[in-house]
């Protein structure tokens, strides 16, 4: 028996029936996100890995224990980008698309990597729909995507869904809030867990994303960062929720959300679903607006968010429509030859045409055609080539017509 080779663990076969879910989810979420005019940019899938441990940042969970870095042949330190934001920042500043008259929203659709624990909603290649705008200060920008990602969600379908807004303060509001917890997780450092001991001194934010329950306890008694925001992020967070009341948006202000990523200044929001159990982020994301100037470009704040197409699709609905197709029954070489032409005029036409390079008996290729759900069966035997015209049938109707391919064309048409 020779040796399988499987997929790797935490990576996902998409087959396509289910190509067929992500391909329609796909493209309702450009049509929003153009809507709201943002245009699709495309980076590496790979980059130097300071942009992660500079961008994403070094006291995360994504920079410590789940980046796919590895050196290249000629030694250089590469990762997989385990998310977008960073790589859309250093895109910007290296092509300096901020002297560009357009406005700097952008969205992107493909693969991150992460090495966590596989399992349901959480996996080592997924994908992200990313959204990012540069340059924008007003909170109704903050809001306006948060209503941008609710309409998607209604387009979708999706309705059990929960908006969790907060505000993680600035440079300057940051600080005594940190020193703060950091003194209220020194009195509880014996039932942290050994990372969460160490995030003490490292960053203690960080404490906040621990899984473990005895850590997750002890984080529910820390002091909330609502309560230390300067008077600027104050009113930022304030007139944030107004404008979200303005477009009707509900919402719940989460004190405690910080969110994984070490970048994020003032607004921090998740979109959660009942449906997704314990990983139960669809969308995360929020205000930094401090990358783009510490990656030595323009003082340019940013905000944006990213949506798990994964667990997406795992809460769409979708009901699979059958492909209106027709299939070529045809016997023997010269029927199958003119067959082929006519096919090739009506894929010309706009027609899905289905042609199976297998000799088969007219009744076992009509069978074909019925079990593959075909919508018309095209006929042709040595009589049709001669006439040039050929036996349409309409499967749902059982009715069957002979005409000229044009004729054809147009009935298969008309009847779409
Ligand atoms: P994030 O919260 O790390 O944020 O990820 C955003 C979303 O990606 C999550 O809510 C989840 O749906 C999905 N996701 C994350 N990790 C996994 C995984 N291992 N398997 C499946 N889905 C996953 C970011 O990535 C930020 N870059 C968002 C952002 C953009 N903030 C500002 N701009």
């Amino acid at each position: 028996m020779k040796k399988q080779i499987s997929a790797i663990k935490g990576t996902k076969d998409i087959l396509p029936r289910e190509a067929k879910k992500w391909q329609r989810v796909e493209s309702v979420t450009k049509r929003v996100l153009e809507l709201y005019a943002y245009k699709e940019i495309r980076t590496p899938v790979f980059e130097a890995t300071e942009l992660f441990e500079k961008g994403t940042g070094q006291t995360t969970d994504i920079v410590i224990k789940e980046m796919y870095t590895f050196r290249d042949k000629a030694g250089r330190s590469l990762t997989l980008r385990p998310e977008y934001t960073p790589s859309v920042v250093r895109s910007i500043i290296e092509k300096r698309l901020y002297l560009q008259p357009e406005p700097l929203r952008f969205y992107y659709i493909g693969p991150m990597f992460r090495y966590d624990k596989p399992q349901k909603g959480r996996y080592r290649q997924f994908h992200q729909v990313d959204i990012e705008v540069f340059g924008e200060e007003d909170p109704a920008i903050d809001a306006e995507i948060v209503e941008m990602a609710n309409y998607l969600l209604k387009e979708l379908k999706v309705y059990d869904t929960e908006n969790l807004v907060n505000s993680v303060g600035c440079k300057n509001c940051r600080p005594s809030y940190l020193k703060d917890l950091r003194s209220q997780a020194e009195e509880v450092r014996r039932v942290l867990c050994p990372d969460c001991q160490r995030k003490i001194k490292l960053n203690p934010l960080r404490i906040f994303d621990c899984k473990v329950e005895t850590c997750r306890e002890a984080a529910q008694t820390f002091p909330e960062i609502t309560n230390y925001l300067c008077q600027e992020c104050e009113e930022h967070f304030s007139r944030f929720c107004d404008y979200l009341d303005f477009f009707g948006i509900k919402y719940k202000v989460e004190p405690r959300l910080v969110r994984g990523i070490d970048y994020y200044t003032k607004t921090t929001f998740e979109v959660v679903s009942s449906k997704l159990g314990a990983k139960n982020a669809l969308i995360g994301g929020g205000r930094y607006d401090d990358m783009m100037k510490e990656f030595g470009g323009p003082d340019l704040c940013g905000i944006g968010f990213a949506m798990g197409l994964e667990r997406l699709i795992s809460v769409v609905p979708f009901t699979d429509k059958k492909g209106k197709f027709l299939y070529l029954v045809y016997l023997g070489d010269e029927s199958k030859r003119a067959g082929m032409k006519v096919v090739q005029f009506l894929r010309r036409g706009g027609v899905e045409c289905l042609v199976e390079y297998k000799e088969r008996s007219i009744k076992s290729q009509m069978s074909r055609a019925n079990k593959l759900g075909a919508a018309w069966v095209l006929i042709i035997g040595e009589e049709e080539v001669k006439k040039e015209q050929y036996q349409l049938k309409n499967m749902a109707t059982g009715s069957q017509v002979e005409r000229t391919q044009e004729e054809i064309l147009k009935i298969i048409r008309e009847s779409s």
